[in-house]
């Protein structure tokens, strides 16, 4: 199916995996929100910092409720169509605080016509991409995070990602990455990304 002029625009929800100032995974990200939005998409980028979640720990939930910042990520996730990630590697896995994330997102349960954590990323496409200052750009990470998204959240993640080696000498420009065959790359991922997310809405 192609798209038509009546169909919405895809709305895609961008998630660093490191949230401090300067972050390379946020710079990646921004590329790649900066080419989707170039493709005609909405893209909104959450903080996952902002959302202030604890460590997981379901006595919490008992004691306290679930808190606030799961369901803000799960309404986010249930109001958009796909999913563009960035995830550094910390020794070899996705950062606690996404994973952290991940973990709180997926115990939120159905509310009224709110789907639950799960349901509100059933079928959904998501791009993954690693930024690092290392050589393997942050890629051993990303199986852990493509098993979580398509096993637990049944997300069709794409099957191309990127990783960004020596990412510190990668972001002179905001819209796109010095190295013209990572730039391509990261257009393809990002298209494939955009597309999957306009199938979608057209049902
Ligand atoms: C605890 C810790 C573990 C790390 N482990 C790895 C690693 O296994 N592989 C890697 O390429 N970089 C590793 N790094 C370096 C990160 O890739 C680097 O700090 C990167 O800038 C983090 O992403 P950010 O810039 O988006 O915050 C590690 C950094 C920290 C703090």
């Amino acid at each position: 199916m192609t798209a038509t002029s009546s169909s919405r625009a895809p709305r895609l929800l961008a998630i660093s995996g490191s949230a401090r100032e300067g972050s390379l995974n946020g710079k990646l990200l921004a590329v790649a929100t900066a080419k989707a939005k170039a493709l005609g998409a909405e893209v909104n980028t959450v903080d996952l910092r902002a959302l202030a979640l604890p460590v997981f720990d379901a006595d919490l939930i008992a004691a306290q409720g679930m808190p606030a910042g799961a369901r803000q990520l799960r309404d986010l996730m249930a109001a958009h169509d796909g999913l563009l990630l960035a995830s550094p590697e910390y020794n070899a896995l996705p950062t606690p605080l996404l994973l952290n994330a991940l973990d709180w997102m997926s115990v939120v349960q159905v509310e009224g016509d709110l789907p639950g954590g799960t349901g509100a990323t059933a079928g959904k496409p998501a791009g993954l991409m690693a930024a690092s200052p290392g050589a393997l750009g942050g890629v051993r990470a990303l199986p852990i995070v493509r098993t979580f998204l398509s096993t637990n959240f049944a997300m069709v993640v794409m099957p191309e990602q990127v990783g960004v080696p020596a990412a510190d000498q990668q972001f002179t420009t905001p819209d796109r990455l010095s190295s013209d065959a990572l730039d391509q790359m990261l257009s393809k991922l990002v298209a494939s990304v955009v597309r999957q997310a306009r199938w979608r809405i057209q049902g």
